[in-house]
């Protein structure tokens, strides 16, 4: 008797535990892992380790020899060419639009860093560090059979192109402006502390080309910071893909997947991993559209010397570019985009900060706690396979590269391949506590609206809303530590 009750209990006890455990695991309880020495250096050998300052994304990956660290340079020079329209005296410069929304890469990427909403506040502030992106629901059946067979991720606005260009060159209309403005949101903690949010809203006008598709989609997006990138490409497809789950097999209200996206040179169906939906499966793909669609710019991925003029724009059709054939017929030649791609994919992830203080230390066990590494995954070995600096290193990106449905309140509602109009990929954090002393403000998401790490996280919503409560919950000190712990990395 004495046996077969202490079994009951033995049993019972077993199976409460197990409830238990379940329930913790929806509410994403996790125990910090212990410290890893290697996450002082995020980058692995391309970890910067010198004095910070404004340049501090500008460095070199300090493991790229001698020789490549020409490459870099021409490549830095290529990414703050300011180009020129054609005809010019200077072939290599020219080609510049007709429609474009700034004249060189580091005019949205300043200082590599990331760009910024414009103020509503401040009349005429600056746009060009972020652009809006359109697209309409496909119409026809051969639209259809183009989304369906990833050949293409959007379906072109028909007069105005996959993006709005606010510029042009002379002689020619730009396409047009658009404007945010913000409204109120508060949050309140469960302790009593508010929090104001601000949310966007957003109107284009000015348009010279007619009116735009009745069923137009918007996506505003900020440029993205440049560092770590050709790390981000070295992970293996496999390591990525391991931590999809797309049925949220394990219950934690987490299901990310992987876009599926068309590699343009490959003719293939790739993941991607570029652009803040993941719309681009490699760095010279990233690039090549935007010198295509953000500077008007020819590259061997995108001949098209007239830019992004859609082929209703018989204005901007008819005018010059600067198409040439010692550039491999286009405007940037295949050398001029492999060395913007090197200089891309080699600028190297500053080291993380105030590892040893003790605010970090309950931040990073907060950050795990709460569940935020569920999307925001820490690390990764990345591939023997990947060129040599960037092979076998051991990263602290903070990223799993997978899709997430982030809420109504994040959404764009416009899908770009496999991303539905919900779905954001999770953002890299190394070097988001850096945003201010490079960028001079601190605005992160996709669309800048978040003014601090504070309010980047109050936006979370959708697959990371229990983690958002869970975050709300904890005490204001313990919260203060996860964001330093954020700020640190
Ligand atoms: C008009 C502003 C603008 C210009 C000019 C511009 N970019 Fe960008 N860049 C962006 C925006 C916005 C994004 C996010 C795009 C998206 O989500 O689709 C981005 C994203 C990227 C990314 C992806 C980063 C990541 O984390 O996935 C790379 C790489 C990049 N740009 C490189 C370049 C290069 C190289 C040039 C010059 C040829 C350039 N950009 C010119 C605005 C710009
Ligand atoms: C369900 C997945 C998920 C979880 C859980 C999650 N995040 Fe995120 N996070 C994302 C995605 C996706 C984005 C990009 C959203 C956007 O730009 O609209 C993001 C963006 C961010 C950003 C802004 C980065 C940038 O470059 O603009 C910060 C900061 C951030 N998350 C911190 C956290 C913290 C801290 C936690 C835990 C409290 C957390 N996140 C939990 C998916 C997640």
């Amino acid at each position: 008797m004495q046996t077969l009750t202490s079994r009951w209990y033995f049993a019972a006890s077993v199976l409460l535990t197990s409830a238990l455990m379940a329930e913790v695991a929806v509410s994403g309880d996790h125990v910090a892992p212990a410290f890893d020495p290697t996450e002082r250096l995020p980058a692995g050998s391309a970890t910067y380790q010198g004095k910070l300052s404004k340049k501090a994304l500008m460095h070199p990956a300090p493991n790229i020899s001698f020789e490549d660290r020409m490459d870099f340079n021409l490549g830095n020079s290529l990414f703050e060419k300011l180009w020129v329209s054609s005809p010019s005296s200077t072939t290599a410069s020219d080609g510049l639009g007709p429609l474009y929304n700034a004249r060189s890469c580091a005019r949205c990427h300043a200082r590599v860093g990331r760009g910024h909403a414009p103020d509503p506040t401040v009349q005429n502030d600056s746009r060009t560090s972020m652009l809006m992106r359109l697209s309409i629901p496909a119409q026809t059946p051969q639209q259809k059979r183009l989304l369906a067979g990833f050949q293409a991720g959007v379906i072109d606005e028909p007069m105005y192109g996959s993006q709005l260009q606010d510029l042009s060159v002379q002689g020619l209309p730009a396409e047009g402006q658009w404007h945010v403005t913000y409204t109120p949101h508060e949050v309140v903690y469960p302790d009593g502390r508010k929090v104001v949010l601000r949310k966007p809203s957003y109107r284009v006008d000015q348009l010279a080309y007619g009116d735009l598709h009745p069923d137009v989609m918007l996506s505003p997006r900020v440029a993205q910071p440049m560092i770590g990138l050709g790390l981000l490409a070295a992970i293996e497809t496999d390591d990525i893909l391991t931590y999809e789950d797309e049925l949220d097999r394990n219950h934690d209200g987490i299901s990310g997947r992987a876009n599926r996206v068309w590699n343009q040179t490959q003719g293939q169906i790739e993941i991607g991993r570029f652009g803040w939906k993941a719309g681009h499966p490699t760095l010279l793909q990233q690039n090549n559209s935007a010198f295509l669609a953000d500077i008007g710019i020819s590259t061997t991925t995108y001949p098209y010397g007239q830019g992004e003029c859609t082929h209703r724009q018989e204005g901007c059709l008819a005018l010059p570019n600067g198409n040439s054939e010692h550039l491999d017929s286009v405007e940037a030649s295949a050398e001029m985009a492999r060395l913007v791609t090197f200089y891309v994919g080699n600028l190297a992830v500053p080291a993380a900060r105030n590892v040893s203080s003790p605010a970090y230390k309950a931040g990073r066990e907060a950050f795990y706690t709460v569940g935020c590494q569920s999307c925001h995954r820490p690390s990764y070995l990345t591939s023997t396979n990947a060129p040599k600096p960037q092979a076998q290193q051991r990263i602290w990106p903070y990223t799993d590269l997978l899709l997430h449905d982030m809420g109504e309140g994040l959404a764009d509602n416009r899908p770009e391949f496999l991303a539905n109009g919900r779905e954001w990929r999770t953002a890299p954090l190394w070097g988001v506590g850096l945003t201010e002393l490079v960028n001079g403000h601190n605005q992160l998401l996709h669309d800048g609206r978040a003014r601090s790490v504070e309010e980047a996280i109050l936006w979370h919503g959708g697959e990371a809303e229990a983690v958002k409560q869970h975050f709300m919950q904890l005490p204001k000190t313990q919260r203060e530590n996860l964001i330093r712990f954020v700020e640190s990395l």
